[in-house]
């Protein structure tokens, strides 16, 4: 008997997730999931809500509730429609939870410890009427990159490059629209992945059997002007993790939190853990999934995502696991998929473009949308015929 870990990207907890988020992660990771223990493999099928960073501050602010409110009960929300959907999750984990809390610390200090941690006094946006820095999606301008308009401070959705708020041109705030901006000094972590850049294409070479759309894009940031960057992986925010070596306290960074992309994608692991603590398991039972010293030599790793969310998961993701110089368990298998496409344009939860799961599913039994979608979802490793929902048909 085979034991696959499937893991799906982790929604933002932002609001009701779109098809496209649905048929881009979570709904092929469910098909997977289902098909291997059809198979009679052992499966653990991860799930969570992402619910650090930008995203979840700005539509707590827009709900008008507290952040931690918003997020608990958006994370019941999207459970349920997940439920719904028929996602079959072994656990729909909250990277807000204690678990993640101590294992992204944990992660943190290994990382400083192996030396691949250093502090950067950096520049940041800070926005005079709004009185605060403005990292990451509190930040909008035009990508340098390829023009697109409404790039956010950490990544261009468009051409998927990951970008510093300082970045963009002609930068606008997101909570208040005021270009009244200057930039400010503050101090920062950096994770230092360009110097483990060698290790991470050797990595990546070694794939041969990856999907082009997964690994030509992990290329183009490794290979992107001079390589690939150091990233900050701290923010000036109240919500999220607070910034620790380890149980111990980071001088100087006092008052901080860690990056969302840095302590999502551990949400996988702490997801597992959350769900053998539910059933009161011992934390063997977990370890047996993600640590190669532990029993998880025998696991293959799958995951699913959208385009936007491979750079993370091909670079950054991997610096951490390999730079905490400890054994767990690596992806083995990174399925990605184009957009879907809605009457042409672009799905948007932010925007409210599109058709989201609770009204698909006022519309229809979920089987139905589970079996339309699968074969109209863009699969291709190319963007030259990507599925499209048409309005009038
Ligand atoms: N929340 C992100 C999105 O919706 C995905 C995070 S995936 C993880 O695009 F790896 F960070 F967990
Ligand atoms: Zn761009």
């Amino acid at each position: 008997m085979a034991r696959h870990l499937i893991t799906s990207a982790i929604p933002y907890i932002n609001g009701i997730k779109h098809l496209g988020n649905l048929v881009g992660s979570q709904l092929p990771a469910d098909l997977y999931a289902r098909y291997n223990r059809g198979r009679g493999h052992e499966v653990m099928f991860i799930c969570a809500t992402d619910e650090h960073g930008t995203p979840a501050e700005l539509a707590a602010k827009k709900a008008g509730q507290p952040v931690a409110v918003f997020c608990a009960e958006m994370h019941e929300v999207q459970a349920d429609i997940a439920r719904r959907f028929g996602l079959s999750f072994d656990h729909f984990g909250r990277s807000s939870s204690e678990r993640n809390h101590v294992l992204t610390q944990h992660f943190a200090g290994k990382l400083d410890e192996n030396g691949h941690i250093r502090e950067v006094e950096e520049k940041q946006v800070y926005s005079i009427d709004d009185g605060r820095f403005l990292p990451d999606r509190y930040i909008e301008g035009t990508c340098p990159n390829c023009g697109y308009d409404k790039a956010r401070g950490d990544q261009c959705e468009n051409c998927t490059k990951q970008l510093d708020p300082t970045d963009l041109i002609n930068p606008r705030s997101a909570i208040s629209g005021s270009t009244n901006l200057e930039v400010r000094a503050t101090k920062h972590l950096y994770l230092k992945q360009r110097a483990m850049r060698d290790q991470i294409e050797t990595w990546i070479d070694s794939k041969d059997d990856w999907p082009i759309l997964t690994t030509s894009i992990a290329k183009k940031w490794l290979n992107d002007g001079d390589g690939l960057q150091d990233r900050g992986i701290t923010r000036d925010l109240d919500w999220g993790i607070p910034v620790k070596k380890g149980d111990q306290p980071w001088p100087g960074m006092e008052g901080k939190v860690f990056y969302v992309w840095f302590d999502a994608p551990i949400e996988y692991i702490a997801a597992t853990a959350e769900g053998t603590d539910a059933k009161g398991q011992p934390d063997s039972e977990w370890r047996r999934w993600w640590r190669l010293d532990e029993g998880a030599e025998d696991v293959t790793y799958t995951q699913f995502m959208g385009k936007d969310n491979v750079p993370f998961h091909t670079l950054s993701f991997p610096a951490t696991i390999i730079g905490s110089n400890e054994p767990w368990k690596l992806v083995d298998y990174i399925k990605s998929f184009n957009y879907l496409t809605y009457d042409g344009g672009q799905f948007s939860t932010s925007q409210g473009r599109g058709v989201f799961m609770d009204q698909a599913l006022s519309i229809l039994p979920a089987d139905y949308w589970r079996w339309w979608l699968c074969p109209t979802r863009p699969n291709r490793a190319t963007a030259s015929s990507p599925g499209t929902i048409s309005s009038n048909r």
